[in-house]
């Protein structure tokens, strides 16, 4: 490698900062790109990218999709939806699907909505707030809440130790202390065990009483562990990750006020800037996979058992695929990323992050037109996995 190669980690805070220059770098010079300082490929072409995710036989899902995991020694718990590949993946997600139906979804957006008016009221007429500290924090975790049913007394605490799970110091790979404790969802244990004894329409309930054909062919219901597990996976999945769309939008949307006054004027092009800014800004920048077999490409063999990145920031930034790419344009022609992943584990709660970001946004604008973002105290989480802003105060005109 010479001295000017190109270099990648998901830890590097200065390419964290501002990755887009570097996967340009990674698609044109190293599309198959090898890190010898934390031992991981990493894909960066659309094309590359997209393929595969469909080639689950190869690229394994069996030791999950985050780096650390796939990369530490610790047994994978079992019947997590994102650690497992078919056949077990796919009674898991035919399962998961019955409960988590877009009926459901529909039935809580007008809770998504009372609840961000109800945050950005007290805002009207200040000179401006943190929008994660007064909403993007706190609205996922509501929203699951409001899925799975959860009393409004435990949802702080439940948002802080998921997240907790999630940090990584700066600069540095998140420590894997014990990868069930990421998995196995006892934070919920509490819950689910008050929520066995007192039933309501949720999605807590839906879970406790499903019947399933399992593996060997017994129909019965989910264990207390299971439920559990599923739990945690909503719960980590939907949390972090749309709480950062909801702060990229506020950020991308202040240094785009020309299409934000479009937005303002015209609601019906909430969807398309929704997805506009997660191809812009995905706030999951990658998953992981673990290699089943041998793989090659671009004269190089990436051998079984390595570690692998597909980077989607890049992908969706691919000129090959996108006219313009590094150009924010919600009138964009097919406007289609591979934020939510493609395949077999597309994002399950793709439409209702979509709905929260719609909702969010438009509620924001009802109130305040116009935005701008305070740099100087403006600050970016500490994760490997997903990328978004931790402090992002707007200032009011
Ligand atoms: C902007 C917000 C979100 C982003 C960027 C996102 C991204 C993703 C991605 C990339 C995957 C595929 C992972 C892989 O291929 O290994 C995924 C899977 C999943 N997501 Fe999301 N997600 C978001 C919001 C949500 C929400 C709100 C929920 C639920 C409340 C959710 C639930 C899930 C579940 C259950 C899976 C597992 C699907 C499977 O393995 O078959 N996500 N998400």
């Amino acid at each position: 490698m010479t001295a000017t190669a190109v270099y990648y980690d998901p830890y590097d805070v200065d390419i964290v900062a501002d990755p887009y220059p570097t996967y340009a770098r990674l698609r044109e010079e190293a599309p198959i790109y090898y890190n010898e300082r934390y031992d991981f490929w990493a894909l960066s072409r659309h094309a590359d990218v997209e393929k595969a995710l469909s080639n689950w036989e190869t690229f394994s899902n069996s030791r999950s999709d985050i780096l650390e995991l796939v990369k530490s020694d610790f047994d994978m718990p079992k019947g997590v939806m994102m650690f497992e590949d078919p056949p077990v993946h796919t009674m898991l997600r035919g399962l998961m699907s019955r409960v988590f139906t877009p009926r459901r979804m529909a039935e809580i957006e007008d809770q998504i909505r009372a609840y961000c008016v109800a945050c950005l009221d007290p805002w009207v007429g200040s000179d401006g707030f943190d929008i994660i500290a007064e909403l993007a924090s706190m609205m996922p975790m509501r929203v699951i809440g409001m899925l799975l049913g959860i009393p409004e007394s435990e949802q702080i605490s439940v948002r802080d130790a998921n997240d907790a799970n999630l940090r990584t110091r700066p600069g540095a790979p998140m420590k894997v202390v014990q990868a069930d404790k990421i998995a196995d969802g006892r934070i919920y244990a509490d819950y689910v065990e008050w929520r066995s004894k007192n039933p309501s329409d949720d999605l807590m309930t839906a879970l406790l009483n499903v019947e399933f054909e399992d593996e060997q062919g017994v129909t019965r219901k989910l264990t207390r562990k299971e439920v559990l597990h599923y739990t945690q996976v909503v719960a980590g999945a939907g949390n972090e990750t749309t709480g950062r769309l909801i702060g990229w939008l506020a950020k991308v949307l202040a240094e785009h006020p020309d299409q934000r006054r479009e937005v303002y004027e015209d609601r019906s092009l909430l969807t398309r800037t929704v997805d506009e800014t997660l191809r812009f800004e995905p706030t999951g920048p990658h998953v992981a996979r673990w290699m089943a077999k041998d793989f090659e490409c671009y004269e190089t063999t990436v051998p079984a058992g390595s570690a692998m990145l597909l980077l989607f920031g890049a992908a969706n930034r691919d000129p090959r695929r996108y006219t313009d790419p590094d150009r924010f344009d919600i009138h964009r022609d097919n406007i289609s990323h591979l934020t939510f992943g493609k395949g077999l584990h597309y994002c399950l709660g793709a439409n209702l992050a979509r709905l929260e970001g719609r909702v969010a946004l438009d509620e924001l604008l009802n109130r305040f037109p116009e935005w701008d973002i305070d740099y100087d105290t403006a600050q970016l989480a500490p994760t490997s996995t997903v990328r978004g802003w931790e402090r992002l105060r707007l200032v009011l005109p």
